[in-house]
């Protein structure tokens, strides 16, 4: 039974108190679909009274349960709604609508990573201002209630860092390629086959999609607000199944990581999103195909992960409807609405490197190599090198100490005027604990 009082008054509680909550939804497509289905099971909490989507008189045959209004308009289908659900994805008409929802008192509910991320720092305060909750469990890492369990759950541990494996489509496909051998091509057509990954998959590989959930989770982790465009993201795509050979010989595997940490006292974060080395022993190793998993590291409490489906139209449905529920039956946001500082993400951090080069072999490569190094105060760890590749394209690894990102970029920028490379070097980071060691 609903028992929200979005207008705060009494009698308006008790009047919503004693029926279901009236879900309006917007967008019927594989969440949308699937929040309607697991509506049916939760008739006495909340119950689907209407459908916002495009051609919605051609559609209605989809859902044709009696007492659902079918519209194409967000005033008919808000009105006499307790909970508005915005499953459309993108900026717009999905932030418009949801302050449209917002501004009537209508709570809301929405999966969108994107609104959230680009638009939260102004909808919470509206959403504040109006007294009805905004939820958002769905837009990170899908049916995983992480965001719940940080912000309840660990509320009373001070977290330092969180790292996660946010982004299916990449974790599939370096899992294939991990377990196959399979080039990044071919698993990534293998994604693309079975649906996981989009005909366009630029936002998975590149980490867009996987920055605009980080800066959600740093949000609620971290309790900084910060821009996902200035989290610093690498894509996965020059990862050869060859890296994870070398990966293995350092008892490590390649996932893509993204990772925030608490960078000083102060309101700035360290961040990234990339393709990174992370022990075998490590709970982010242990994460095969779509799955993901997020881990927290509290002053207090150490470690805690969280894992399972992080996409998919039932598992996101069930985060869907979750934060319904919580609404429907009264629940309050914990920390609801205290305004955020706004952080500056640095893109400063000492880690450990893996580098792979592949060159047109001479002697003298690895001196100079090493000489720029020295140069920037980097260290070299070790030089391994698999047998059987010809001389005109012979790959081989240099692991460094940890060494700060800058200068290991300025080397790499010194080493790429060397004629021998035949394949752009590939830097990534060695991240032993999720994170850089020195964010
Ligand atoms: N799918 C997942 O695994 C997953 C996981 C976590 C979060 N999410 C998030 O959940 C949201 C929905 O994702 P989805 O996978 O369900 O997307 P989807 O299958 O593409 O469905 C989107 C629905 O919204 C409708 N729509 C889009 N723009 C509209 C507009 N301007 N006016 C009216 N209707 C509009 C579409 O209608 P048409 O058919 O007419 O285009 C479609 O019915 C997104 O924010 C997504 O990021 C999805």
């Amino acid at each position: 039974m609903i028992t929200l009082d979005p207008q705060g008054t009494a009698a308006a509680a008790a009047a919503a108190a004693t029926r279901p909550a009236r879900v309006a939804l917007a967008g019927f497509g594989t969440v949308g679909r699937s929040v309607a289905r697991l509506l049916q099971h939760t008739p006495d909490d909340a119950r689907l009274a209407a459908i916002l989507t495009r051609r919605a008189a051609e559609r209605r045959g989809e859902w044709p349960a009696s007492g659902v209004t079918w519209t194409e308009s967000i005033d008919e289908a808000l009105d006499g709604a307790d909970v508005f659900v915005e499953l459309i994805g993108g900026l717009d008409p999905a932030e418009r609508w949801i302050r449209t929802a917002l501004g009537r008192g209508i709570p809301v509910v929405t999966a969108n990573k994107q609104v959230i991320a680009e638009r939260g720092s102004a909808l919470f305060p509206l959403a504040a201002a109006r007294g009805c909750e905004l939820r958002f469990e769905g837009a990170v890492a899908g049916g995983i209630p992480v965001l719940g369990a940080i912000a309840g759950g660990l509320a009373g541990d001070a977290i330092a860092q969180v790292a996660g494996i946010l982004n299916g489509t990449c974790n599939f496909i370096l899992t294939r390629m991990e377990q196959d051998g399979a080039p990044f091509d071919d698993a990534l057509r293998e994604a693309q086959a079975l649906g996981f990954a989009e005909a366009n998959p630029a936002q998975d590989i590149e980490g867009l999609d996987a920055r605009a959930k980080l800066a959600i989770l740093a949000m609620v982790a971290l309790r900084v607000q910060v821009t996902a465009g200035a989290i610093p993201a690498q894509s996965i795509a020059a990862v050869t199944p060859l890296d994870f050979q070398y990966a293995h010989r350092l008892h490590a595997t390649i996932r893509q990581v993204a990772w925030a940490a608490r960078n000083g006292a102060g309101d700035a974060l360290a961040a990234g999103v990339g393709p990174a080395l992370v022990p075998l022993t490590s709970p982010l190793a242990r994460v095969s195909g779509s799955e993901n998993l997020v881990t927290v590291r509290g002053q207090f409490g150490g470690e805690t992960s969280f894992g399972g489906r992080g996409a998919g139209g039932g598992p996101t449905a069930v985060a869907v409807v979750s934060d319904l529920l919580a609404i429907a039956r009264g629940a309050r946001q914990p920390r609801a609405w205290r305004p955020l500082p706004q952080g500056a993400v640095s893109t400063e951090f000492a880690t450990p490197y893996y580098v792979r080069f592949t060159v047109a072999d001479r002697p003298g490569i690895i001196a100079a190599l090493a000489s720029i190094f020295a140069a920037h105060g980097i260290n070299i760890d070790a030089v391994l090198q698999e047998p059987g590749f010809p001389d005109s394209a012979r790959p081989f690894v240099v692991t460094l100490d940890a060494a700060p990102s800058a200068s290991v970029a300025a080397a790499l920028r010194e080493t790429a005027a060397l004629a021998f490379h035949v394949v752009p070097p590939l830097a990534l980071p060695v991240l032993r604990s999720g994170a850089p060691e020195r964010p």
